[in-house]
C-alpha cells in the first residue's frame, strides 16, 4: 500500500522507481564513499521503511548539478528530503498547530535525512534536535545540514529515541513526521518524551 502510494509520486519518475527498487535487494548499503553493514535490528526496521539507498540524495543533487560537498540551498534540498506525505505542508501544519516560534527548542523523532528538521528551524528560526535510528540516515543528514550552513540551528543524534538520554524539561514541543508508525512500543515512546517537554510544552 505504501510503496503503490510512492511509486504514484510525481518526483519519482517511473525510471527511478526501477532503479530505486532494484537496489532494494542488495545487503549492503553503500554511503556515499564508505561502505555501512546494516546490523540485524537496522535489516529488520528496513523490511519496513521503503526509505533504503540513502545514498540516492548525492545522485539526485547531481541532477540539480551540485558537485560533492559544494553549498545547498535549502530550497532545492527540500524537493528531495521530506521523506513523507506532501512535502513541507505538514511541517508548515505543525508550527501553525504547535505555535512554535523564533528561539524554540524543538526535537523531531525519526528525522530521516533532516529534511524537516531543516526547514523547520529555517521558516520557524528555532533549534531543532533531529533524532534518528539509523547510522547512515544520520551521517547524510549530518553531511545535509553542514552544507546548508545549518549546523548552528540543527543538531543531530542518533540512536533509537525510546532509548536516548532527553534532558528532563529540555524541549518547547515535540514533532515527528512519519515516524511514530515504526516505534513499537508507543506508549513508552509519549512517556519518555513527554518528561522531555518543558511545562506547557507541545507535541
Ligand atoms: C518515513 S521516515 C521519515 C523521516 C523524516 N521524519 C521525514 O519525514 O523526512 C521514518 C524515519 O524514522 C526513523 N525511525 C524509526 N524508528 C525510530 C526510532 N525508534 N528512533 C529514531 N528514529 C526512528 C527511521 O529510521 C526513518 O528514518
Amino acid at each position: 500500500m505504501m510503496i503503490h502510494h510512492w511509486l504514484r509520486q510525481e518526483r519519482y519518475p517511473r525510471m527511478q522507481v526501477f532503479r530505486s527498487l532494484a537496489r532494494l535487494t542488495r545487503p549492503i548499503v553503500t554511503f556515499q564513499r564508505t561502505k555501512v553493514t546494516i546490523s540485524n535490528e537496522d535489516h529488520k526496521l528496513r523490511q519496513f521503511i521503503i526509505y533504503h539507498h540513502v545514498e540516492r540524495i548525492y545522485t539526485d543533487l547531481k541532477e540539480l548539478g551540485y558537485h560533492d560537498n559544494d553549498p545547498l540551498k535549502l530550497t532545492d534540498l527540500i524537493k528531495l528530503d521530506q521523506w513523507h506525505y506532501n512535502g513541507t505542508e505538514p511541517v508548515d501544519a505543525a508550527i501553525k498547530l504547535l505555535g512554535i516560534r523564533e528561539g524554540a527548542r524543538v526535537l523531531d523523532v525519526g528525522s530521516g535525512i533532516g529534511g524537516p528538521s531543516r526547514y523547520l528551524a529555517h521558516k520557524a528560526k528555532c533549534h531543532v534536535t533531529a533524532s534518528e535510528l539509523l547510522p547512515d540516515n544520520h551521517r547524510v543528514g549530518q553531511d545535509l545540514t553542514s552544507r546548508c550552513g545549518m549546523t548552528g540551528s540543527v543538531k543531530h543524534i542518533c540512536g533509537d529515541i525510546t532509548t536516548t538520554e532527553l534532558g528532563k524539561e529540555e524541549f518547547d514541543h515535540v514533532v515527528s513526521f512519519q515516524a511514530v508508525c515504526y516505534v513499537e512500543d508507543k506508549r513508552r515512546l509519549f512517556r519518555h518524551l513527554s518528561n522531555s517537554l518543558k511545562p506547557g510544552g507541545t507535541m
